[in-house]
């Protein structure tokens, strides 16, 4: 899922056909999360007040508003290349959409109730900064969920291979990001950039995400199927300016390599696979509505690296949650 790299913001287009692609991986984040916006147990009631940090389209934002009608979201997003907002203009009413980079010091404002940063990867050069900021402005008992990808592609059965082009391309992908110092293997630091900032109750859990149409299970199929159309539309996007101007390699050269990469990402043969994680946490303490329990979805009871979800016992499932809780090896990235 190459398509989680933005790189630098001046390389990167906004134009129609990669907003298209951002709001159809919304609905990858969704289907990979239950069909969930956000994980944190958030109170429902009351005037919350929370931050969607470079929210691309909006629509994650635009969603939340509508769930929460009485809740202020405020969105920081920079300008893209094209230098206009990409936002739509029929927003609701409880939206706000402000361009401010989140990698300067943020404006004083009041604290949120809930920050969210999804898909930053590629984005973002000094990771722990944002968390340090983040924690500032989260009320004590807010939480923060951050939705981020470890572009690393594996497959669980050995049938990606050495030489494998898709494989080929992540690894340039992330050589590039390494050298312009925004970096895409974030997902497994998100945990320890959060405690570093001083956030309690940290949790994460990993999804698996699949490319291709090659799992069994009709759910992973479907994430599948929609990874791998993101990432066809979205190719030519993300390496053909990053291989020319950060690898130095010339348009044909990468045009030949991207016809490769195309065959091999639709071999059904090899079981490639990449993992999001999702990590919340809150800024002290527990809020009254969540305990630390937690509970797999026997949704995803077949897949290995399970759903892990802070757990409240007023569930009427919690007994049969119970039977499912992992050993602690399981809480955190292998
Ligand atoms: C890959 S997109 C993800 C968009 C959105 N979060 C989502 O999940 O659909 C990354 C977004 O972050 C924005 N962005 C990149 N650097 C930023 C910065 N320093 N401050 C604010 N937004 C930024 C980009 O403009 C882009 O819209």
């Amino acid at each position: 899922m190459a398509g989680a790299f933005t790189a630098t913001r001046r390389e990167f287009p906004n134009d129609e056909q990669e907003q298209d692609r951002l709001d159809m991986f919304h609905h990858i984040f969704k289907l990979a999360l239950g069909g969930k916006l956000f994980l944190a147990p958030i109170q429902r009631e009351g005037p919350l007040r929370i931050l969607d940090i470079g929210t691309g389209t909006g629509i994650w934002a635009i969603e939340m508003a509508d769930e929460f009608p009485s809740a202020e979201l405020l969105t920081s997003q920079v300008l893209g290349n094209d230098l206009s907002p990409i936002q739509p203009q029929w927003v609701p009413p409880n939206v706000v959409f402000e361009v401010d980079d989140v990698e300067a010091e943020w404006p004083d404002r009041k604290p949120f109730d809930f920050i969210h940063s999804r898909y930053m990867c590629g984005s973002i050069q000094d990771w722990p900064r944002l968390f340090q900021q983040a924690y500032k402005q989260t009320k004590i008992g807010g939480w923060v969920e951050f939705q981020d990808f470890h572009l690393v592609n594996y497959s669980e059965d050995g049938s990606l291979k050495e030489g494998n082009n898709v494989n080929r391309m992540y690894e340039l992908l992330r050589e590039a990001c390494d050298r312009v110092n925004r970096p895409i293997t974030i997902g497994v630091h998100l945990k320890r950039w959060a405690e570093e900032a001083g956030f309690k109750n940290v949790h994460h859990k990993v999804i698996p995400l699949p490319l291709g149409t090659w799992p069994k299970d009709p759910k992973m199929k479907e994430i599948g199927a929609l990874n791998m159309l993101q990432f066809l539309e979205g190719l030519e996007a993300f390496s053909v300016s990053t291989f020319t101007n950060v690898l130095g390699w010339s348009i044909e050269e990468v045009q030949v390599f991207l016809a490769l990469v195309r065959k091999d990402a639709k071999d059904r043969s090899v079981h490639m696979m990449h993992n999001l994680l999702a990590m919340l946490s809150t800024a002290r303490g527990w809020t009254s509505l969540s305990t630390p329990y937690i509970r797999i979805n026997p949704e995803y009871i077949s897949c290995p690296n399970a759903l892990l979800i802070p757990y409240h016992p007023s569930d009427p499932h919690y007994r049969t949650w119970l039977t499912y809780l992992p050993t602690s090896s399981n809480l955190d990235m292998p």
